[in-house]
């Protein structure tokens, strides 16, 4: 229902403007550097696409640039869905250049990163970094307000190391009248693993005027719906289970829809890797180049595939685009396989390699 994507807290209400407003609650694709590129925006497309996309981030600092290869998700968009331009930075002026620079291209907004948990990140306070500096948040989103000509997005965490400033932080994202807030439920030194704090979303939603997104271990179309009523969050935006689960966004809409909701199968799983495959191969470049990348994704994927984890343990040994594909034939596509239905959360026990989950906080920044 419309109604369900606006805020009513506070006494005032705020919501997306029409152009963003479907008829069912939104879902999106967290932004995941090195991942959410144009290339998975085209596999996640062909399966069904969230509401709204969020690009990798762009650094902003003195000598940047408005990086190429991330732009062409905006202004090669292959879905109709609006994309958000996220920026990481913490110079004023720089970001203002940025954003003005921004301004000639297709983005339904701007968005600013207050998460990313990478040392040499917020070492430079940037990202995560500046959520110990609340007074420095306001001052940003006050020139991004009067900068920024289309939506204001915030994509946060709830805090450093501690939910100190939380109500702070609130309050300047009322005071700046920013669009909409993705909440990650964690604080910056919670990394990915640790539990998430939904309170947070809860009391997020309580006390700003915008609509806000719930993101942190979202893991299946259930637990959206679930986490969605727990906190009362206006949307949901999912970042690992959707590399995991392509399908999410539609299992979402179907639901919603009091549709049956697909369930894939293991042969559609296969189908879903060679389509990742061809679709992120660059050319000219070494084969386990590509397959290295590749493995960046089945690390995930591969969290639901069998509960021993061997297929896990085999894709990781692979070099080669013929032995990757082999151990995906032998766990995905024998006879009798590929109509058995993928497994809808990860198995317990079973981890994507660190290496793959903190892949965003090892980043250089510039
Ligand atoms: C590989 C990877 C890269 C990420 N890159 C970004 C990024 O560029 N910007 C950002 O705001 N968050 C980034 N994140 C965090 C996600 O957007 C998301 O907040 C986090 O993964 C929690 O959501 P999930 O449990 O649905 O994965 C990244 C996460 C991962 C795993």
């Amino acid at each position: 229902m419309i109604s369900t994507l606006k805020s009513e807290s506070m006494g005032s209400t705020r919501s997306l403007p029409d152009s963003l407003i479907k008829d069912q609650w939104p879902t999106a694709l967290a932004p995941m550097q090195d991942v959410t590129g144009l290339p998975f925006m085209k596999v996640i497309a062909r399966r069904g696409a969230p509401d709204f996309f969020f690009t990798e981030f762009f650094r902003v600092h003195a000598h940047s640039k408005i990086d190429e290869e991330i732009l062409s998700s905006i202004t090669q968009n292959p879905t109709e869905q609006p994309v958000f331009a996220q920026l990481i930075g913490e110079n004023i002026e720089d970001l203002r250049r940025t954003v003005r620079d921004f301004q000639n291209y297709p983005i339904a907004g701007i968005d600013l990163n207050l998460g990313c948990p990478a040392p040499r990140v917020f070492k430079k306070n940037v990202g995560g970094g500046l959520l110990r500096s609340p007074k420095q948040i306001l001052s940003i989103l006050k020139m991004l307000r009067q900068e920024v000509g289309c939506l204001l997005t915030v994509k946060m965490r709830i805090g450093f190391e501690d939910d100190r400033f939380f109500d702070e932080l609130l309050e300047a994202i009322n005071e700046t009248k920013v669009d909409l807030l993705s909440l990650h439920a964690r604080t910056v030194l919670g990394g990915y693993r640790s539990m998430p704090s939904y309170s947070h979303v809860a009391k997020a939603v309580g006390g700003v005027h915008c609509p806000v997104l719930l993101n942190g271990n979202v893991t299946s179309f259930h637990s959206a719906f679930d986490l969605k009523e727990l906190t009362g969050a206006h949307g949901v935006m999912i970042g690992r289970s959707a590399i995991r689960n392509p399908w999410i966004f539609r299992q979402v809409r179907e639901m919603q829809a009091k549709r049956s909701v697909f369930q894939p199968t293991l042969g559609d799983v296969y189908e879903y890797i060679e389509d990742l495959y061809n679709t992120l191969e660059k050319p000219g470049i070494d084969e386990r180049k590509n397959v290295g990348r590749m493995k960046k994704f089945l690390n995930f994927v591969g969290l639901s595939i069998d509960a021993e984890g061997k297929f896990l343990h085999q894709m990781r040994r692979t070099q080669t685009k013929k032995e990757l594909f082999s151990v995906c034939e032998k766990h995905l596509s024998k006879e009798g396989q590929s109509d058995m239905y993928f497994n809808s959360e990860p198995f317990e026990g079973l981890v994507a390699r660190p290496s793959s989950e903190s892949g965003y906080s090892e980043c250089k920044l510039s």
